[in-house]
């Protein structure tokens, strides 16, 4: 009896007990489901917030929030208004409107490059489903305040400040921030916006990626000369190693990139990212990545479910930009994904995890924080990839 409960875990913890063994539901019955149920549970998350701060996790028993200058202080508010934009739920717009009046100062904070996962997650949401001015004028100011850390010399914008680590460096999470500048100059802003986005994107193409279209985490750029000073990570297993949400973001930026610029070395990078993540040897069956692709211990390593969330919500945009085979293999990837973290292995039950809707995420291993728990932005992403399914493929 032991020998086959061992098994099991083994075959579990490599992802390789096949879905497709156990009854599906339909996509459509289970995104319906899926907003229904997270209207509820996000009553619980809600519960648990400090007043003036935001949803960050649950660990050990205790919620975890964080002041609004934090990287991921627009998560909340953005999936309450995807909550909303499905359920239609009265009390949850009301949460999602109470969430946005706390981001506002953000608007004009200048610390760090974060500000388009900070303001567009939600008030881009938010302008979207509503289309009130005053949301739209937040975006533009954040917009202004962002591009304030480029640095035309490194033809980047800065991410980080300069500390005893680096001189000026630039995350691959930062292409993430880009969709903020690019939207803001094609909805009546400043060119200027979309200039810098592409620049950046274009000096992160010529120096964060390796032949096989991995990515490094942190380039460090000498301020004065725009010289590369090192290749290295912060968060992933190694220098040399594929961080997995950094991959993500890779994915879903160029993407992004492309759906703005329509440049097709936009297209062939996101192509490239999303074959070397999808043939990866080290991604597993249920396509829920490690935390990091060359994480030591693996197949006992752990996951990170946030990767999952983004890369399955960015393969389905990419599915838009391409077509026969291709197309079949991201969007079948990413229904894979949906399907995994729908299910008990990453999905919490109601009015458990301290009501965030997916456990097993991974924030910073190397720095031993924030692992094997819930995170609001694998929430988040989660809904984008099912509303994104209901929008392009029901
Ligand atoms: N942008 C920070 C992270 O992905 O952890």
């Amino acid at each position: 009896m032991k020998k086959i409960n061992f098994i099991a875990t083994l075959l579990m913890l490599s992802g390789s007990v096949s879905l497709a063994q156990t009854e599906k539901k339909p996509m459509a019955q289970l995104i319906n489901d899926e907003f229904k149920f997270a209207a509820e549970q996000y009553k619980v998350l809600g519960k648990n917030i400090t007043p003036g701060k935001t949803p960050q996790s649950f660990d050990k028993g205790k919620s975890i929030n964080y002041d609004v200058k934090w990287w991921c202080s627009g998560f909340y508010a953005g999936s309450l208004w995807n909550i909303y934009e499905q359920t239609k739920n009265e009390n949850v717009k009301k949460d999602a409107e109470a969430a946005l009046k706390i981001l506002e100062p953000n608007q004009t904070y200048t610390g760090n490059h974060d500000l388009g996962f900070m303001m567009y997650c939600s008030f881009g949401n938010a302008y979207r489903l509503t289309g009130k001015p005053e949301y739209k004028a937040v975006i533009q100011q954040s917009a202004a305040s962002l591009a304030t850390r480029y640095r035309p010399v490194v033809k980047s914008i800065q991410s980080w400040n300069k500390s005893k680590y680096w001189e000026c460096p630039v995350i691959i999470d930062n292409m993430m921030n880009l969709e903020m500048l690019n939207w803001v100059s094609d909805n009546g802003g400043d060119k200027k916006y979309k200039e810098i986005s592409v620049t950046h994107a274009n000096t992160t193409l010529k120096n964060h990626f390796r032949p096989d279209f991995s990515s490094y985490h942190v380039i460090d750029y000498n301020p004065q000369t725009g010289e590369v000073l090192k290749k290295a990570t912060w968060q992933g297993a190694a220098n040399c190693s594929a961080w997995s949400r950094g991959q993500g973001w890779a994915l879903y930026g160029y993407t992004m990139m492309y759906r703005f610029t329509k440049d097709p070395e936009y297209l062939k990078q996101a192509k490239g990212i999303a074959h070397f993540i999808l043939n990866h040897p080290n991604l597993p069956a249920d396509k829920i990545p490690f935390w990091d692709f060359d994480a030591q211990g693996i197949p006992f390593a752990k996951r990170d479910a946030s990767a999952g969330a983004l890369i399955a919500s960015a393969l389905l945009e990419l599915g838009q930009y391409t077509a026969g085979s291709e197309k079949t293999t991201f969007k079948s990837a990413a229904e894979t994904m949906i399907y995994s973290l729908s299910s008990e292995a990453y999905h919490a039950k109601l009015g458990e995890n301290g009501g965030f809707l997916l456990m097993h995420s991974t924030g910073a291993y190397p720095l031993n924080s924030e692992i094997d728990v819930p995170l609001i932005y694998a929430d988040y992403y989660y809904l984008e990839a099912l509303a994104r399914y209901k929008k392009w493929y029901l």
